[in-house]
């Protein structure tokens, strides 16, 4: 696991930016997997920018969402459908039919499920998959306990997410209790894994993350069997790390990096 630290947020987004406009230079069709959360806002924006002032192209782009909340239909305005379109795919060139994110409405779980997985196969498989954590360590909404093989299907959530999640519904039993989400074993098939985490209170899942033992108590451990995963942390985030200063060393010894 290749382990950045910045001192601020925005730097964080700028350098996850850096990485995702080397990826799209080197394949202008590359299969992009998104996640929603707050903590991604700053590296679309820098997407959407990169898109105006410089001509980012995303003609040929496809994307696949991580999750989605069952029983949102996609218009809802909780429905991370929305949350991507409004965050993202309004300020970029890319096109809807090449969009793709899990139905929280569909009629036949398990089919779409399948579907889902299949077409993330016909399209090549993601390049580059873009991560959040939850508080808990959760990828996705791959909750502590799913296992670390698992495939696209229903998951019911956590107390503590919802507890998370409530800042953004009017009431706090409004948060849906299962979700459509990508696996661990989805994830970590992707050829390259992007993950960006901020704050303080992301500082213990971070920690257990990159140097605690691979757990399904914390799902993000099981990124330490990826081949190509960088962590895009800030300060408070990196707090806990016992390795800090061999992570600063490390970052100082790559010039060239693109981020
Ligand atoms: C949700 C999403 C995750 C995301 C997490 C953290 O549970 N399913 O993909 O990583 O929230 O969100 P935030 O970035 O707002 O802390």
């Amino acid at each position: 696991m290749e382990v950045v630290i910045k001192e601020t947020y925005e730097e964080v987004s700028k350098a996850a930016a850096a990485l995702m406009r080397h990826v799209l230079n080197a394949k202008p069709n590359a299969v992009l997997g998104l996640a929603t959360g707050s903590t991604p806002l700053g590296l679309y924006a820098e997407m959407a920018r990169m898109h105006r002032e410089e001509g980012l192209d995303f003609t040929h782009v496809t994307t696949f969402n991580l999750d989605e909340y069952v029983g949102l239909p996609a218009s809802h305005p909780q429905s991370y459908r929305t949350f991507m379109e409004k965050n993202l795919f309004q300020h970029i060139n890319i096109q809807h039919q090449n969009t793709h994110v899990p139905s929280g409405t569909t009629g036949n779980y398990r089919a779409f499920c399948e579907w889902y997985e299949q077409r993330i196969k016909e399209v090549g498989g993601i390049d580059l998959q873009v991560l959040g954590i939850g508080s808990d360590g959760h990828i996705g909404f791959n909750e502590p306990t799913s296992s670390l093989n698992s495939r696209t299907r229903l998951k019911t959530l956590a107390e503590p997410t919802i507890n998370d999640n409530a800042r953004f519904f009017d009431r706090r039993e409004d948060v849906p209790i299962y979700a459509i989400t990508m696996g661990v074993g989805t994830i970590l098939e992707a050829k390259q894994v992007l993950l960006v985490a901020n704050g303080a209170n992301k500082a213990e899942c971070v920690a257990g993350m990159i140097e605690g033992p691979i757990t399904a108590m914390n799902t993000a451990s099981a990124l330490q069997l990826h081949p190509r995963c960088t962590v895009f942390i800030d300060r408070p985030a990196a707090s806990k790390l016992k390795m800090l200063d061999y992570y600063l060393w490390v970052q100082a010894k790559k010039p060239h990096a693109p981020y």
